[in-house]
């Protein structure tokens, strides 16, 4: 599950301008600001491949990073970011119609969820609708390397609390990984993952 080569291919604003090979993608979808620029470089190993920020709402367009030439990774923007301007705002239900339903070689939805967090509304939600329309996703907690200070509650609290409430939404528990891009907690099981779901 080496990665020797990732080059950026193209930013999008629709799904039907995305790339149209037949290579397997991962798309990263979750809440402004949970990490999801972050942990595509985190996997590649690079600083800035995907553009970073503190400040919620950095990524607006679908932008496909193609791996070893032959699989991508898709960063999203993020949903849940209300104070982003109308123009720059992501029209969140057309998005979801086209890319999410249609995208034949989506292989799986990496869904991350902020484990410094308790469980949010907006992030059942989303698990929820894509469990309905039985998208395959995995659950990428991010964030893990807050566990330290007393105040709030551990991630690993946290993260089982999440899973307690989907429970029994699916027929099987999707799959579900514990990361921070700060110490590399789990990087190698989520190229693991990514690499066995591609070969099946
Ligand atoms: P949008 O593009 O706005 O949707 O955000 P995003 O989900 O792409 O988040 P991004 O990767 O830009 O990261 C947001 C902030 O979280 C940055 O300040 C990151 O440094 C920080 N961050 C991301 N991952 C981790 C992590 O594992 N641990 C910690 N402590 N901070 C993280
Ligand atoms: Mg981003």
């Amino acid at each position: 599950a080496k990665i020797k080569e990732v080059d950026f291919v193209k930013s999008s604003n629709r799904p039907k301008d995305c790339p149209k090979d037949d290579r397997p993608e991962f798309a990263m979808l979750g809440r402004s600001n949970v990490g999801k620029s972050s942990l595509i470089n985190f996997l590649v190993r690079k600083k800035d491949v995907a553009l970073t920020s503190k400040k919620p709402g950095k990524t607006q367009l679908i932008n496909h990073f193609l791996v070893n030439r032959s699989w991508y990774i898709v960063d999203l923007p993020g949903y849940g970011f209300a104070n982003a301007p109308e123009s720059a705002r992501m029209d969140w239900s057309s998005f979801t119609k086209g890319y999410f339903l249609n995208r034949e070689t989506l292989v799986s939805v990496l869904l991350l969820i902020d484990a410094s967090v308790p469980p949010q509304k907006i992030d059942l939600d989303c698990a929820n609708w894509l469990g309905r329309n039985n998208i395959p996703m995995t659950f990428v907690f991010t964030k893990c390397d807050k566990m330290k200070g007393g105040k709030g509650r551990r991630p690993d609290q946290n993260i089982q609390d999440f899973q307690e409430l989907i429970r029994g939404n699916y027929r099987q528990h999707p799959p579900w990984i514990m990361t921070s891009s700060v110490t590399g907690l789990g990087r190698d099981e989520l190229l693991l993952h990514m690499s066995q779901l591609r070969n099946y």
